[in-house]
């Protein structure tokens, strides 16, 4: 994950040069017009007065964003950025997209905000769009504010629909900040959260690239996983397990596409036990992987669909779950008890239904697919041959992951898991490498993630994969195999 620790002030660190940039390349011909004082007035209100997310306050000096256009940010110094990171992994649609940006207007000026308990057109059209893109039997949409309380909500269904507590989710893998949904998480950030919350049970997923069930092969990885995850399942008490959740291509905790077999694997042994099989498709869903769900690249439909950033970009915030007819009977003539005050807030549903037109209508979905299989794949690839601090590339889609290592024979990670200061030195250079010259990482311990906009073209791909040569020519030297 970027961290706000990464993205240091230009004005502080002296360590980005100013570069003009000609407004008219840009899609939009939003006009870059360079302000230091104001990124400055800006950083010093910043640092006065915002609490930000994940960080030691004192040690951060976030970089302010004058403007975006598609695959590019730009600060007030006029120095424009590739985004190789969408982010947080949401703006699918790339930044800024007029057709997504006209709807929220329109909205804004036809009707700002409505109540969940009234029905309303956007509202119902999105979550249309939702359950059309969905398989067949899951029909109805229960909207949130974004991923954390989509998982919240999603493992309350689950709950409640069986009448178990325990949930089964992955070591590797993120699921959100919010009580349920932190314990749920496999990452470190469940570390400080978790204490005095029962009904969390934590497996290992496939990962054959460190594979702890000794595998050599893909098959045998599958197997294996799947082995164990229904061992888990018996030696928990399969009558005590509402819900396996799962990331369907894991995204942060190390871009982990499952092998052919797994997922199908999961609904079979959640078919077993009647287990509620919850897919976490917050980040690797609406285009981020080629396919508008992740879990399309296999034959599986899970009871639960969890959805937030790519929906609509995150242009307003939006999540939800997409219920099974089978879960959604279970409420209805019982009450749901969970709601949210803005459950389908019209803004965000007017950007989600924009969004979604719009990627079927420009094949964005199909674009991504493309880019990854022609571009990114053979690209990352091709750094690979150059740099031996990389150990593996993997990934679909704009979904991809270069795993780092200081030796290739041991596969020891370039940084320890769950790494900070001086331990991450080489991840923090790689970043500020990156960032001097122009190009927004995503990294996360010892991974390196390229998830760019779902718009981007090849030529932009070429474009940020030409820093990374440059920024990995730096981190060289780490490598000691
Ligand atoms: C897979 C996954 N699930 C859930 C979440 C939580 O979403 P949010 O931050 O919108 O609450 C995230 C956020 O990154 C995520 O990647």
């Amino acid at each position: 994950m970027t961290t706000d620790q990464d993205l240091t002030h230009p004005i502080e660190s002296g360590s980005i040069e100013s570069v003009s940039i000609d407004a008219d390349s840009l899609e939009t011909g939003s006009l870059i017009i360079a302000d230091p004082d104001e990124g400055k007035r800006i950083a010093e209100l910043d640092r006065a007065h915002v609490f930000h997310s994940w960080s030691a306050q004192a040690q951060i000096a976030p970089l302010p964003i004058a403007g975006a256009s598609g695959s590019y940010i730009w600060d007030y110094e006029g120095k424009r950025y590739l985004d190789f990171s969408s982010q947080l992994v949401f703006t699918n649609i790339g930044h800024q997209h007029p057709k997504v940006v006209g709807a929220i207007q329109a909205q804004a000026a036809k009707l700002c905000t409505i109540a969940p308990a009234f029905g309303n057109d956007v509202r119902s059209e999105a979550a249309r769009l939702v359950a059309e893109r969905a398989p067949d039997n899951l029909n109805h949409v229960f909207f949130t504010n974004g991923g954390a309380d989509g998982i919240e909500n999603a493992i309350r269904m689950a709950r409640l629909h069986t009448g178990r507590h325990k949930v089964v989710s992955l070591y590797r893998s993120y699921h959100g900040n919010t009580a349920a949904a932190i314990v749920a998480t496999g990452d470190p950030r469940r570390w400080p959260n978790d204490i005095g919350v029962a009904g969390h049970v934590h497996a290992f997923g496939p990962y054959l690239y460190r594979s702890v069930f000794s595998a050599e092969t893909e098959e045998q990885e599958c197997d294996r996983a799947l082995a164990h995850l229904r061992q888990v399942i018996e030696l928990e008490g399969p009558g005590t397990v509402a819900a396996i959740l799962l990331e369907s291509i894991v995204g942060t905790a190390g871009i982990l596409v499952p092998p052919d077999g797994y997922l199908a694997g999961v609904r079979a042994i959640c078919d077993d036990y009647g287990i509620v099989y919850i897919a976490d498709e917050v980040m690797a869903g609406f285009g981020r992987t080629g396919r508008w769900f992740a879990f399309n690249h296999w034959d599986v439909a899970p009871d639960l669909i969890v959805f937030a950033k790519g929906v609509n970009s995150g242009y307003v915030p939006l999540g939800g779950v997409v219920v099974s007819d089978e879960i959604y009977a279970t409420f209805a003539d019982r009450v749901f008890p969970g709601g949210l005050t803005y459950s389908g807030h019209p803004l965000a549903c007017a950007a989600a239904v924009a969004t979604l037109e719009t990627m079927a209508e420009e094949r964005i979905v199909e674009h991504a697919l493309e880019l990854g299989a022609t571009t990114i794949g053979p690209g990352l690839r091709a750094l690979q041959e150059r740099h031996p601090v990389i150990g593996e590339v993997r990934g679909v889609g704009v979904f991809w992951a270069l795993d780092l290592v200081s030796d290739r024979t041991s596969r020891a990670m370039l940084v320890p898991y769950n790494a900070s200061g001086a331990a991450n030195a080489p991840m923090a250079e790689l970043g500020a490498e990156c960032r001097k010259r122009g190009l927004i990482p995503f990294t996360n311990y010892n991974r390196f993630h390229v998830v760019p906009p779902c718009t981007t073209s090849a030529a932009e791909i070429e474009e940020g994969l030409a820093i990374l040569d440059e920024a990995l020519t730096v981190i060289d030297k780490y490598y000691v195999g």
